[in-house]
C-alpha cells in the first residue's frame, strides 16, 4: 500500500527522533490522532517517562500522554534499529550554534546516520529541527542517496519547520498552520497528507528550501523588531519619556503597526540563535546580514544595561551592587515556562555575582541552577526578605506583583510587569 493511502487510514507507523519541547507534542498529537507512534531519544530518562505515561513538557498533559501510551498508540526508546518499522520520520533534535556562532549540525547528522542505517522503500523523511536553507538537500539528501534509493521515487524527503510556541494558550501543534516543502512534488504531497492528519492547516511550499527559509524569516523578524524595540527603549530613557507608553499608544493604529515590547534580552532555543544560521549561510554566499548582526549587538547588550539600571537604583539609596542583596523574580527565558536556555536572567545573575551582589532568586519552574559558579535554589516567593534590590527579570504569572513596591526598598522591573503603579521605588527599562 502506498504511503499516502497508509497515512489516510491511520495505518502509517510514525516514528519522531527527538523527544523535546517540539517532538513530544508532535508525537502526541499524531497518537492522538490513531497513529501508531514509537518517539526515538538518546536520552533514557525521558524514554522511561514516556513509558510510564508522564509528560515531562508542561504544554503536553500528562493525562494526554498516559491515555495514548496506555491504548497502544505511543511509545518511546532509545534503540535506533526501530527506526527500520517506521513509515515516516519526524527529525526534532536541537539545532545550537558552536561558541564560534557556527551551526552545530552534529545532532541532525547522528539522527540522519541512523536514518540512513535503516532507510527502506516508501519511507518519508522530514526535518523540523531549525536549519539554514540547503541543509534537507545539501546534508540529508546525499546521506539517504548514497543507500541506492532516489528521493521522489524510493523515498521522500521534506523540511517543515516546527513553530511551536510554548506556553500559548491560544496556538498549539494542531491549531498551528504547518509549512511544509519537499525535495519533489511528490514528497511534498507526501509530507503534507502526513501533517494534514495532525494539523488543522498545512501550507505548502515548492521546495526545501523555501520552507527552511521561512522559519528563519519569522524568527528574524522578531529578533530585528525586538532589537530595534530595545533600542527605542534606551533612547526613550535617555529623554525620560516612558516607551512602555509610546508603544501602547503607537498599537491603536489599525494597520502598518505590530508591537514588540522591550526587554532584558533575547532567551530561549529560537529567536537568540535562528538568525545566525542564516547570517552563516548568507556569508557563503558573500553576502552579510546587517540587521541580523545589529540586532544580536542590542538584544546582547542588554543584560548589561538592566545591570546598569540596577547600579542606578542602589546608587540612588546609596549603595553599591558590591554586598547588596539583589533578588531576581523569574529565571526562565519568558513567562509561565520552565524552559532556561540562553536566558537573560542568567547573564544578569552572572554579571551582578561578578560585581559582588549577594543573589537569590524566585522561578517556580526552575527550583534551582547553577551556572558557572553562581549556584543556587529557588526561595519561596513569601519567603524573600531582607532584600535590597528586588529584580523582575521574567514576568511569570505565578507573581504576586501588587506587594512588591511595598515589600522591596527597590524594584527593577524590566518587563513592565508593574504597569500602572506609581510607586517611587519602581525602576522600569
Ligand atoms: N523549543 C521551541 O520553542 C522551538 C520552536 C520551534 C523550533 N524549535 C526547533 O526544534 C528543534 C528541537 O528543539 P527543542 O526545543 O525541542 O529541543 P530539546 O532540547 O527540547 O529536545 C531535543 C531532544 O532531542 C534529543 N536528541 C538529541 N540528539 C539526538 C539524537 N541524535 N537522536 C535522538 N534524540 C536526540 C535530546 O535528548 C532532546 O530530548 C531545534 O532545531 C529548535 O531550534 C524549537
Amino acid at each position: 500500500m502506498h504511503l499516502k493511502e497508509k497515512l489516510s487510514r491511520r495505518q502509517a507507523r510514525i516514528g519522531v527522533i527527538g523527544l523535546g519541547y517540539v517532538g513530544l507534542p508532535l508525537a502526541v498529537e499524531f497518537a492522538r490522532d490513531g497513529f501508531d507512534v514509537t518517539g526515538f531519544d538518546v536520552d533514557g530518562t525521558k524514554v522511561a517517562e514516556i513509558n510510564a505515561g508522564r509528560s515531562y513538557i508542561l504544554d503536553v498533559n500528562t493525562a494526554d500522554v498516559a491515555a495514548c501510551v496506555t491504548a497502544g498508540r505511543l511509545r518511546a526508546t532509545t534503540d535506533m534499529s526501530k527506526l527500520g518499522d517506521m513509515d515516516a520520520v519526524d527529525i526534532c533534535v536541537p539545532t545550537p550554534l558552536r561558541k564560534t556562532k557556527d551551526p552545530d549540525m552534529s545532532y541532525v547528522v547522528s539522527a540522519a546516520e541512523e536514518i540512513a542505517k535503516h532507510i527502506h522503500p516508501g519511507m518519508l523523511i522530514v526535518l523540523e529541527s531549525t536549519t539554514y536553507p540547503g541543509t534537507t538537500a545539501e546534508v540529508l539528501q546525499p546521506m539517504f542517496e548514497a543507500r541506492g534509493l532516489t528521493v521522489g521515487e524510493g523515498f521522500y524527503l521534506a523540511f517543515s519547520p516546527e513553530r511551536v510556541d510554548p506556553a500559548n494558550e491560544k496556538f498549539n501543534t494542531r491549531n498551528t498552520p504547518k509549512v511544509v516543502g519537499g525535495t519533489t512534488p511528490a514528497c511534498s504531497e507526501v509530507a503534507a497528507a502526513l501533517y494534514s492528519a495532525a494539523v488543522d492547516t498545512v501550507v505548502p511550499v515548492s521546495s526545501t528550501q523555501v520552507a527552511e527559509m521561512v522559519k528563519l524569516l519569522e524568527n528574524t523578524f522578531r529578533a530585528v523588531n525586538i532589537g530595534l524595540v530595545n533600542e527605542i527603549a534606551l533612547m526613550c530613557h535617555r529623554m525620560n519619556i516612558d516607551v512602555w507608553e509610546v508603544i501602547d499608544a503607537a498599537k491603536t493604529k489599525p494597520f502598518g503597526f505590530m508591537p514588540f515590547y522591550p526587554g532584558p534580552g533575547l532567551g530561549g532555543h529560537c529567536i537568540p540563535i535562528d538568525p545566525f544560521y542564516l547570517s552563516w549561510k548568507a556569508k557563503q554566499s558573500g553576502f552579510e546580514c546587517r540587521f541580523i548582526e545589529l540586532a544580536g549587538h542590542v538584544n546582547g547588550s542588554m543584560p548589561e544595561y538592566v545591570v546598569e539600571r540596577i547600579s542606578e537604583a542602589l546608587n540612588s539609596c546609596r549603595k553599591a551592587i558590591n554586598g547588596s542583596r539583589i533578588h531576581l523574580f523569574g529565571i526562565a527565558y519568558k513567562k509561565d515556562v520552565s524552559d532556561m536556555r540562553e536566558s537573560p536572567a542568567l547573564d544578569i545573575l552572572q554579571l551582578l555575582h561578578r560585581r559582588g551582589a549577594d543573589l537569590s532568586y524566585t522561578d517556580p519552574y526552575v527550583p534551582s541552577l547553577k551556572e558557572g559558579p553562581v549556584c543556587l535554589r529557588s526561595v519561596a516567593e513569601e519567603a524573600v526578605s531582607g532584600v535590597d534590590c528586588a529584580v523582575i527579570a521574567t514576568d511569570h504569572k505565578a507573581f504576586n506583583y501588587a506587594n512588591m513596591p511595598g515589600r522591596f526598598p527597590l524594584v527593577m522591573d524590566t518587563r513592565n510587569a508593574l504597569k500602572g503603579n506609581p510607586a517611587k521605588n519602581i525602576f522600569r527599562l
